[in-house]
């Protein structure tokens, strides 16, 4: 095993390489229509040349759609030594490993080997798969239909990677029957060892030069050191972190800690089923997990509410939840002492004995200060998260700056973060003041697109505050003329799920009333990567979904000519995280609003508004439907940070807008006609 980056090549420049890989008669060509010479491109890929040899960091920022993929691809691919590529999400990372590295590894005629790692939730357990067929404890007719797909699947698979299942949904609750935790994996004593497909795909990983992951998983390795990132990253000599904008809120979730009562009740089931058919004389185990069971339900029902955040100081010190934390606790000990005296008995056992201690250090560790987090002047906010039937406690820190900071140290290599919104303004401070980056460099390459041309920023008037009841309705009011006057081809962004499905619901009647013939499609009808494909063969679909089409989506061309966007999208106000980030910044006699919440929801709003043009040839308008972006103070500094579209709020420009496209499209048409005559 190398534990040690191996050496790269001397420093060399590549300028020349890459000026002629991205000029006129690019090889890049032919991976995609209509390749253009992009100076932004071609300089964004020179700096990263230059921080892969000098094994040095870069943070390196060019707007939507300039082509920053085969910006840092062509570089990691020829110079990059090991590579580890951590994007947003799974579908990114799909898109990566079956559509863009492809290309460009044909493109380059590179030698390089590639592997896709995702979390372990994300391929089919052996174990478990064969413990749920045999004991067939399923209760829907959905999951019986599943299961049966997973087991034909399971013939046929080589990477047991359940994106591959399209006919069973990603959601599906019988995933979770037939995959494991790092809680429930048998790891080396499973009789399935050999074929097991977290393993395979974790040394695949090791094997290969180019390694592609996520945000995700990337993080909760560094804490967790389960997800076969941590035996990566010692002999990885460049990691590019793509929508690198993200990772403040990635690294947060992970650095932290949290424990929910739904974990507690799946150790108990797994107690009582081991218990039973492994040491049935050895214990009364229903006795032993009834009473943990009732106190983490009791825990749960401090909280009368429905749905809760709430930050520690924000709870009274008289609440029940207080005594019944340390009820669960205590109850939690005396099963421990149960199963240390059966532990022997089997392995199953052990590890429910293991897994059960984990849980007690870590509910012991929640409320009370860390050395730690003492050694690195660390503060951490602790909250509760009540769901409809489980609580979550979470102990989160404010800035992940010195951890994650601490994580680069050591070994040297190249650390390339990109994105298109990573400053504000210009401005990398807030970027590299939460990511712990302070005096790395950061450059800004400008957008290779005529905005002003291309794009028109449309804000209809008179709709309602976007907090009143009949705000998505009046949404679709407002839409339904711009998509017509499109011809279809938009996305409807919205910021919530039940906007999402408020707005699916209104635009499929208008449709079928006005008989427009503009095929609807809804997140969560299909997988992501399946939708766009239908989107894109439509050409004139209306797609309508929430965060997760925001970013990193790629359609080129006239299958997409408009983005609608419902309201601008601010965090929701209750985070307790949120709450805490504010509050140190007022400490700190700053505005929390201007200099957290606006830039945040700005940065969100340009990866939105950044599907619409993705090519010098492109032309759409973007809708961005919230009064307050005229009404308030702080809408100017909104729009002023979108690219510089042509503005207006009138229905009558946009609908010239597109007749004008169309008329020009028609010339385009007959010129063929003429010339072929
Ligand atoms: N030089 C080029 N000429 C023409 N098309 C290109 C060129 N470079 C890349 N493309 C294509 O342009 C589209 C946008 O590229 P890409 O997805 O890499 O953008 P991006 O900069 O990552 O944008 P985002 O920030 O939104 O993710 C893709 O379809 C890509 O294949
Ligand atoms: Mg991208």
């Amino acid at each position: 095993m190398i534990d040690e980056p191996s050496a790269l090549p001397v420093a060399a420049t590549h300028d020349a390489e890459i000026d002629q890989l991205f000029g006129v008669d690019s090889p890049l060509g032919h991976a995609v229509g209509a390749f253009r010479p992009r100076q932004s491109q071609t300089e964004m890929a020179k700096a990263i040349a230059h921080a892969i040899s000098n094994q040095s960091t870069l943070i390196a920022e060019a707007g939507t759609g300039t082509g920053k993929t085969f910006a840092y691809l062509v570089p990691a691919l020829l110079w990059g030594g090991k590579v580890i590529v951590s994007t947003g999400t799974k579908n990114l990372q799909d898109q990566l490993y079956l559509r863009d590295i492809p290309s460009v590894r044909k493109a380059l005629n590179a030698p390089v080997s590639v592997a896709l790692l995702k979390g372990r939730a994300n391929y089919v357990c052996h174990f478990h798969l064969e413990r749920t067929l045999q004991n067939g404890r399923l209760t829907s007719r959905d999951d019986v239909g599943h299961l049966r797909e997973i087991s034909r699947f399971m013939k046929t698979t080589s990477s047991g990677d359940k994106a591959e299942l399209s006919k069973v949904p990603e959601t599906a609750s019988i995933w979770n029957l037939v995959t494991s935790t790092r809680d429930t994996c048998m790891g080396a004593e499973c009789q399935y060892y050999q074929d097991c497909f977290v393993m395979k795909a974790r040394k695949e990983a090791q094997q290969a030069d180019v390694v592609v992951v996520n945000h995700h998983l990337f993080f909760a390795d560094v804490a967790l050191k389960d997800t076969g990132v941590a035996e990566l990253l010692p002999s990885a000599n460049t990691i590019i972190f793509d929508e690198a904008h993200q990772l403040p809120d990635t690294a947060t979730l992970f650095f932290g800690d949290t424990i929910s009562t739904s974990q507690v009740l799946e150790l108990c089931r797994d107690v009582l089923a081991e218990g039973l058919s492994h040491a049935r004389d050895g214990a009364d185990w229903a006795a032993t997990v009834t009473p943990v069971e009732r106190a983490a339900r009791d825990l749960r029902l401090t909280f009368p509410q429905d749905i809760v955040r709430l930050a520690v100081n924000q709870i009274a010190p008289s609440s029940t939840f207080f005594p019944a934390l340390e009820t669960l606790k205590d109850q939690l000990d005396n099963m421990i002492a149960v199963l240390q005296k059966q532990a022997e008995r089997a392995d199953t056992i052990e590890q429910c004995r293991v897994r059960a201690l984990e849980l007690a250090m870590r509910l012991d560790a929640w409320n009370k200060p860390q050395t730690e987090d003492v050694i690195i002047g660390q503060e951490c906010v602790l909250w509760v998260e009540a769901y409809s039937t489980s609580l979550q406690l979470h102990r989160t820190p404010l800035s992940i700056a010195p951890i994650f900071n601490k994580q680069r140290e050591g070994v040297p290599r190249s650390w390339i973060f990109t994105s298109a919104t990573l400053a504000v303004k210009n401005d990398f401070n807030h970027y590299s003041a939460q990511m712990g980056l302070w005096d790395e460099p950061a450059q800004s390459w400008p957008s290779p697109f005529e905005y002003g041309e291309q794009g028109l920023l449309y804000v209809p008037t008179s709709l309602p505050q976007p907090n009143s009841p009949e705000y998505t309705d009046a949404v679709i009011d407002a839409a339904l003329p711009v998509i017509e006057a499109a011809g279809g081809g938009a996305f409807l962004l919205c910021t919530t799920i039940r906007a999402v499905n408020r707005a699916a619901e209104r635009l499929r009647e208008e449709f079928e009333r006005r008989k427009l013939p503009f095929p609807l499609m809804v997140q969560g009808e299909a997988g992501r990567t399946e939708l766009l494909d239908r989107f894109r063969a439509a050409g004139n679909a209306v797609l309508i979904g929430s965060q997760s089409f925001w970013e990193g989506v790629d359609v080129r061309g006239d299958a997409l000519s408009v983005v609608i966007i419902d309201k601008l999208p601010f965090s929701p106000p209750d985070d307790p995280v949120l709450a805490a980030r504010i509050e140190a910044l007022e400490r700190k006699g700053l505005n929390g609003f201007m200099h957290h919440q606006l830039p945040a929801a700005i940065i969100n709003l340009k990866q939105g508004a950044g599907r619409l043009i993705r090519d010098e040839r492109d032309k759409g308008v973007l809708m961005i439907c919230d009064p307050r972006l005229i009404s308030k103070p702080y809408g100017k500094r909104i729009w002023q940070s979108l690219p510089p579209f042509k503005r207006t709020r009138e229905l009558a420009v946009v609908q010239d807008f597109f007749s004008a496209i169309d008329a020009a499209a028609g010339m385009a048409e007959q010129s063929v006609h003429t010339d072929q005559a």
